[in-house]
């Protein structure tokens, strides 16, 4: 009698286990058979009320039996385990998808890359060189004398270094000499890069901006042709005819130096608000290449002629896109950038 229940509790556990769908299925299977009121488990108890010689026939019959049970069970909960879960991996192919964002280019890069496109076309090369700079290179060669103010900690990131003097480069000039000294004229370069100045940063002034310098050496480069490569680009870069206005100006690396204005990107020189109502916007530094620069680049002195300018990209960028503060460049702040 007990040695038949065993058999048929046996099968009865197999087929059902190997239809459950589920831990839970598998589990309230398995506390149906050997819980704590299951079917083998009544077997079990009930072995006390057996004779003698049944109790030593079906006591190990049935401990087997629940050995069994629950090997099966740990076997069929790893595979369900191991199963796909098809109703949680559903995918409805009719929802809107997540968006990925696009990135875009910062306005520097931007500027950047038009610059470089005029000049290219004007038959520039585009030429790089270091931030980290020696005192050379970014004053002494540039003819600064000792005590410059520009030479200043107040004015200039100096860093320590175990040799030489040592600057972030406060402009791009210094790439100047850098070049002269491994080419000979004639040339025309650009120099686009980053440059640092110790500043109180304000609406105007940030620490690290972006410059591009213009070299043109040759026997006998003058004003004229400065004038008119500024007129070619400024026009070329904000899509109109733009004037060039010089004024008198000082910088040791540049013998005469001028301070050099545009017509007004805005009014084309009517006067407006854009310009305070002179007409012109102030753009940056230039002059004919001063001749103790050529001697340190290591050059005749007097034999070449040249002009060479320097102003701030962010400026420019200021006015190409019409950006009231310098600081969002520097700031990294997404609402500002994905603008462009
Ligand atoms: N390097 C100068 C500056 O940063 C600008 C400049 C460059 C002036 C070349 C003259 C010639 O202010």
């Amino acid at each position: 009698m007990e040695k038949e229940k065993i058999i048929i509790i046996k099968s009865r556990f197999l087929a059902e286990i190997g239809n459950s769908r589920n831990e839970k299925e598998l589990y309230d299977i398995k506390v149906k058979f050997v819980g704590r009121n299951g079917e083998l488990t009544k077997i079990l108890k009930n072995l006390k009320n057996l004779s003698a010689v049944e109790r030593k026939e079906i006591g190990p019959l049935a401990n087997q039996a629940r050995q069994e049970i629950e090997g099966i069970y740990e076997n069929r909960k790893k595979e369900l385990g191991s199963q796909v879960d098809w109703e949680k991996e559903k995918i409805d192919v009719t929802l809107p998808g997540e968006k990925i964002s696009r990135g875009s280019l910062h306005p520097i890069t931007l500027v950047y890359r038009e610059i470089e496109k005029i000049f290219s076309s004007m038959g520039f090369e585009v030429v790089e060189g270091p931030e980290l700079e020696t005192d050379w290179y970014n004053f002494t060669a540039l003819n600064f004398p000792l005590d410059h103010p520009a030479r200043d900690m107040q004015d200039t990131f100096w860093i320590k270094s175990p040799k030489e003097k040592m600057v972030l480069r406060t402009h791009t000039s210094p790439v100047q000499v850098r070049y002269m000294e491994k080419r000979k004229p004639p040339f025309r370069i650009i120099v686009p890069g980053r440059v640092y100045r110790n500043e109180a940063t304000d609406a105007a002034h940030e620490h690290t901006l972006h410059q591009f310098e213009a070299l043109v050496v040759g026997d006998d480069i003058n004003v004229g042709h400065f004038k008119y490569i500024a007129k070619e680009f400024f026009s070329a870069f904000f899509g109109k005819q733009i004037n060039i206005r010089l004024r008198p100006s000082f910088f040791p690396f540049t013998e005469p130096s001028f301070e050099f204005d545009i017509s007004c990107t805005v009014c084309g020189g009517k006067k407006c608000p854009s310009c305070k109502n002179s007409g012109w916007l102030e753009i940056g530094g230039a002059g004919m290449v001063n001749q103790n620069v050529f001697v340190s680049a290591g050059y005749p002195r007097n034999k070449y002629q040249g002009f060479a300018w320097g102003f701030g990209i962010e400026r420019l960028a200021m006015m190409k896109y019409k950006i009231d503060d310098i600081r969002w460049f520097e700031s990294g702040d997404l609402r500002f950038i994905k603008q462009f």
